[in-house]
């Protein structure tokens, strides 16, 4: 399930490809970093064949294309917008790139926990404090400034650079800033776009509902990735959530998009939800001509990595979540 396809970036070898090149036993479920550059994932045995996870192979070409600024998004919460920034922005560390993650989902303290696993290299109060300072002075900070507020976090395979929010961002903090600037949406996009040229890719977690912090992480993306859950609450009015979004975009200059649509937490077993996969494959994606669908299982290791304070690819690099997470960003970096 979108998982067919090759780009002249990675190549997706097949079982027998992968188990000649490397002669591995593909019983067992393999994460591996070959030379930094090539990453294997091969399937652990299972007894429904469409649940086979991706087989893969990646042999990087190191090719070097414009930094592209993603918002994950959706109306909705609970619906893995965090879980999938998190482990997408790590995921594509781990390949090599460079990231940097914005935390605009204000509504929860979750996002910083699941890297807490990793070493902080500084304390810092990311957006909450550059608000504050455009709220008190009217105007942008500099770049330098900005860089100040970054954390970097060194992980095991990884680092990444995190832009931290605040619980009181959109009522506080956005609310602040509105009597002082004009042009409030803009904001976000001003300051990252400094960064473009530190960045593989800006990763922006945004809130479950449409608010300021929504709107502006919209329009300071190149992209949107639409999270959700393939259950009734997840896909009612989504169809009014992606209109919204693509006006947003249709006022931008630039050719922003909605390039993927993330189910969460599938399970393929159950005919309900096989109901729910395809009305959001098959019908939404479709009719918003949005190009990419991927799935990422409903796994335990998901909510345990959170409880470990970990990206899954750290926690448990060959939980059948953690390799579909990392096979959707080989998607995004083929793109
Ligand atoms: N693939 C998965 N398998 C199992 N559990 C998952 C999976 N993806 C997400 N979850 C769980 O679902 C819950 C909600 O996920 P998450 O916090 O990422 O959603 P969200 O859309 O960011 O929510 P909010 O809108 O509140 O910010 C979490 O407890 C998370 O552990
Ligand atoms: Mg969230």
């Amino acid at each position: 399930m979108g998982i067919e396809k090759e780009s002249n970036m990675f190549r997706l070898l097949n079982a027998k490809e992968v188990n000649n090149r490397l002669n591995i036993n593909r019983e067992a479920t393999t994460i591996k970093k070959l030379k930094n550059r090539e990453i294997i994932a091969l399937p652990r045995r299972t007894k429904r064949a469409k649940w086979n996870i991706p087989i893969f192979m990646l042999d990087f070409k190191l090719s070097k294309k414009p930094c592209e600024i993603i918002a994950i998004a959706n109306n909705k919460g609970g619906v893995g917008k965090t879980t999938d920034s998190t482990n997408i922005a790590y995921s594509l560390a781990y390949i090599g790139k460079k990231v940097l993650l914005v935390d605009l989902d204000n509504s929860t303290g979750a996002f910083m926990d699941l890297v807490k696993g990793g070493e902080y290299i500084g304390v810092r109060n990311g957006l909450k404090h550059i608000f504050n300072e455009i709220a008190e002075t009217g105007k942008i900070m500099s770049k330098e400034d900005i860089k100040n507020e970054i954390m970097k976090i060194e992980l095991q395979h990884a680092s990444l650079d995190i832009l931290a929010g605040d619980l009181d961002l959109e009522d506080l903090y956005i609310s602040k800033m509105e009597n002082k600037i004009k042009t409030i949406d803009l904001v976000l996009k001003r300051m990252l776009n400094q960064f473009r040229e530190d960045y593989d890719y800006i990763i922006v977690d945004t809130p479950p509902c449409v608010n300021k912090s929504l709107i502006m992480g919209i329009i300071a993306s190149d992209k949107v990735i639409i999270a959700s859950s393939p259950n009734k609450l997840s896909t009612d009015g989504m169809m009014n959530f992606i209109n919204s979004i693509q006006s947003i975009q249709n006022q931008l200059e630039d050719n922003a998009e909605i390039s993927m649509m993330i189910a969460n937490q599938v399970e393929l077993n159950t005919r309900t939800q096989s109901k729910f996969v395809s009305l959001l494959k098959d019908y939404i994606c479709v009719q918003h001509n949005i190009k990419n669908f991927a799935i990422v299982p409903k796994d335990i290791a998901v909510q345990e990595s959170q409880e470990n304070t970990k990206p899954l690819l750290e926690y448990s690099p060959t939980s059948n979540a953690a390799i579909y997470l990392l096979y959707i960003a080989t998607l995004i970096e083929g793109e």
